[in-house]
Formats: C-alpha cells, structure tokens, sequence
C-alpha cells in the first residue's frame, strides 16, 4: 500500500502569452518506508513534481493521496496543517535561519509542527537528535560558524524533528563534496529507517542513487 499516491497529474506554467506544460500525466505510488529517488535530466520537471506532490505547489489537474486523504479536496489551510504535521523538507542549500542557533532551528519547527509538548519534553527531543546527527556539541552554535556538512546534518534533523511520516529531500547532496555526500546520504538512509519515514528523493547523482530502495526516471515530463 503506497503512502503517497499521485494521479494524472499534469502542470502547465504560462509565462507570457506561452504556456508550457511541464508534468505531463503522471501516475506515482510512493512505496511505504524507505528511500524513493526521483531521478532524470536538468529541467526534466523533478522539482516542480516533488512540491506538487508535498502541497508546495497546486497542481493544474490531477489528485494526490496521502494515506487515503485527497490533498487536492482540501482548502489551503488543511494542506498547510497536514504539510507541517506530516512533512518534513531537505533542500539542495541548508537554509538555517541566521539568528537561531542549531537547537533552536529544532525547537523552532516543533512548535509548529506538536503543539502539545512542553519545553522539558521538546528540549529532550531536540538533544536526542542532535546527538543522532553528531551536533549536540554545537548546539548552541549559530550557522555562521558551522561548515557545510554541519548545516546539512542539521538541516537533515530539523526535517525530522516532529517525525513526519514523509521526508521530501530536493538533491539534499548537490552543494557538499562527496566525502560529506556520503555522510549526508548515511545519515538520510538510517534516520529514514529509525524513525520509520517514507523519503522521497530527487536527485541527479548517480552516486547517491546507490542509497535508495526503489528509483523511478523523468523525461520531458513525464515518467519512464
Ligand atoms: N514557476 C515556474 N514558472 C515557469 N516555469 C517553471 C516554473 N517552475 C519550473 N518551471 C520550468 O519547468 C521546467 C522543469 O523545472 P524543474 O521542475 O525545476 O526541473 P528539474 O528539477 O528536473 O531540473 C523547467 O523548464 C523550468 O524552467
Ligand atoms: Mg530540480
């Protein structure tokens, strides 16, 4: 049974007087657990397909599943609290917030995504997966002074602080050298594991291809 389940989808962008489709029909069951990769050529339409399937972005047609819920049927604000609660986000750059230091990037996603826990339990929370990536001793530390790598691991367990059930990750290698390509990719595969997490990947590396379970190619738009 997939988690995610794309139908029809199709998306045109008009700039202009043009209009161009760019997601041509596509049909995608997103297996539950583990890691998916969407992979395919520069402007192929990856991105625009991963924010379309995480409610990042309104589709032209089609529906999207998630468990069983219909996104597409909901209004802005139901997406918004699904998307908060049940997603988590790994972009290409880190995009730490400058005036937060790395325990506060944690403590300040848990409380949008859980709005339950107290500060005792969200600071447990937040050591125990800063311990997981390696960051506890930096966790009062701005991003200014991390490296790359750090950021990345940090932004890896901000998107998993409130355990979504999906992690959406757009070419989450493509700005580290392979050494911490590889640290990134082993920290994406065990935390995806541990914590039980659908990952939805887009990449364009052939290297970090080798981490995912399952792998499904773009073509001008549409699957292959
Ligand atoms: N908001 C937008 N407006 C117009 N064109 C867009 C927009 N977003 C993406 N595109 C176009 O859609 C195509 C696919 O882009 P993208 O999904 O980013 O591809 P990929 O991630 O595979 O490189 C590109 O030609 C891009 O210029
Ligand atoms: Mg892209």
């Amino acid at each position: 049974m997939s988690i995610l389940t794309l139908s029809n989808i199709h998306k045109t962008f008009k700039t202009g007087e043009i209009e161009e489709e760019i997601i041509k029909g596509i049909d995608l069951a997103l297996p539950r657990g583990g890691i998916t990769a969407l992979t395919g050529a520069s402007g192929s339409g990856k991105s625009t397909l991963l924010t379309i399937a995480a409610g990042l972005q309104p589709a032209t047609s089609g529906h999207i599943y998630f468990d069983s819920i219909d996104l597409t049927s909901l209004n802005p604000d139901q997406v918004r609290k699904i998307r908060a609660e049940q997603f988590g986000f790994v972009f290409q750059f880190a995009h730490l917030v400058p005036f937060l230091t790395v325990a506060e990037q944690l403590t300040f996603m848990l409380e949008v995504a859980i709005t339950k826990q107290n500060k005792k339990q969200q600071a447990q929370a937040v050591e125990q997966l800063l311990e997981r990536v390696d960051m506890q001793h930096r966790s009062s530390a701005y991003p200014s002074s991390l490296s790359g790598g750090e950021k990345q691991r940090v932004a890896i367990a901000r998107a998993v602080i409130h355990q979504p059930q999906v992690l959406f990750a757009d070419e989450p290698t493509a700005s580290l050298d392979s050494k911490r390509s590889t640290e990134a990719m082993n920290l994406i595969r065990d935390i995806t594991k541990q914590l039980d997490i659908t990952t939805l990947m887009v990449t364009h590396d052939s290297d970090t291809l080798s981490y995912a379970d399952h792998v499904m190619e773009m073509q001008d738009g549409k699957l292959c």
